[in-house]
């Protein structure tokens, strides 16, 4: 292992790395998006580049697609795979349903599309991630640019009712400016705290005008692979309900740590 990760990242890419080991020849995968992300896409480089896996990627975002050319990674839209065998993504926390909040990096909206046209969605994550309620992490929302200071307030009196512990939202910012999503949209993030009943949340609000969709991904994944910084994996199977643990082996000479940009 190269002394320069820090155990952070080696969790990341534990995970990553034992987590390609469910893509198969031929497959249709599904690439997530956010720095656990990566280190699966330059995983699956590795293994296209000395193995010959012969796979079809469709990206979650532009910068994973770039990342997925650059390391050689054959990608189409969606539209042209039309349906994914696998797909793999990071999240910004999951509980013990595997259930998500997504979309820290801004890329729910493509990830949730992908992520449902998949047959099966495996997270990887490390531990920091896991929470017993969802809602620590703020939850993001896409919304349309027009009248998004009306949504907004639409949505923080929707929560009144709700069985949330906070309310507050803020817009998004790229240094001064509003970030923009790859689909031309602002992000909200809510700062609910805890919430109690995620499938009521996103229903109602998804049903609000101007929201395109919420980063609370339900009943979607089917196994979280969490890495941990001495290498040491955990596999659960939400399916199956098994919970498998592994050692991974790392080589410190991987040319995944030297020759591949973030
Ligand atoms: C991207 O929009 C997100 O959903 C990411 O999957 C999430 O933020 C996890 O990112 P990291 O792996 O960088 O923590």
């Amino acid at each position: 292992m190269s002394s320069n990760l820090s155990p952070i990242d080696k969790a990341k890419f534990v995970a990553a790395k034992r987590a390609v080991d469910y893509v198969e020849n031929g497959m249709r995968v599904g690439l997530g998006t956010g720095s656990t992300a990566a280190w699966m896409v330059k995983c699956l480089g590795e293994m296209v580049r000395d193995d010959g896996l012969k796979i079809t990627g469709v990206a979650t975002s532009t910068r994973t697609a770039e990342l997925a050319q650059q390391v050689g990674i054959n990608i189409v839209t969606l539209d042209e795979a039309k349906w994914l065998d696998l797909t793999i993504d990071g999240t910004d926390e999951y509980d013990h349903n595997l259930n998500l909040i997504k979309g820290g990096g801004g890329a729910l909206l493509q990830e949730k599309i992908v992520a449902t046209a998949s047959d099966q969605m495996i997270v990887i994550a490390d531990l920091s991630k896991q929470v017993d309620a969802l809602g620590a992490f703020p939850l993001p929302i896409e919304v349309v640019p027009f009248g998004w200071q009306t949504t907004k307030a639409l949505i923080e009196e929707t929560m009144v009712n709700l069985d949330v512990l906070g309310r507050s939202t803020s817009l998004r910012k790229n240094g001064d400016q509003p970030f923009i999503t790859d689909e031309g949209n602002y992000i909200l993030d809510l700062d609910l705290k805890r919430i109690g009943n995620p499938r009521q949340l996103s229903l109602v609000i998804n049903q609000l005008p101007g929201v395109v969709e919420n980063g609370l991904f339900l009943d979607i994944c089917d196994v979280v692979v969490i890495g941990n910084g001495d290498g040491s994996v955990e596999v659960r199977d939400i399916n199956s309900g098994t919970i498998e643990h592994e050692q991974i082996d790392v080589i410190e000479t991987d040319n995944l740590f030297v020759d591949i940009a973030d």
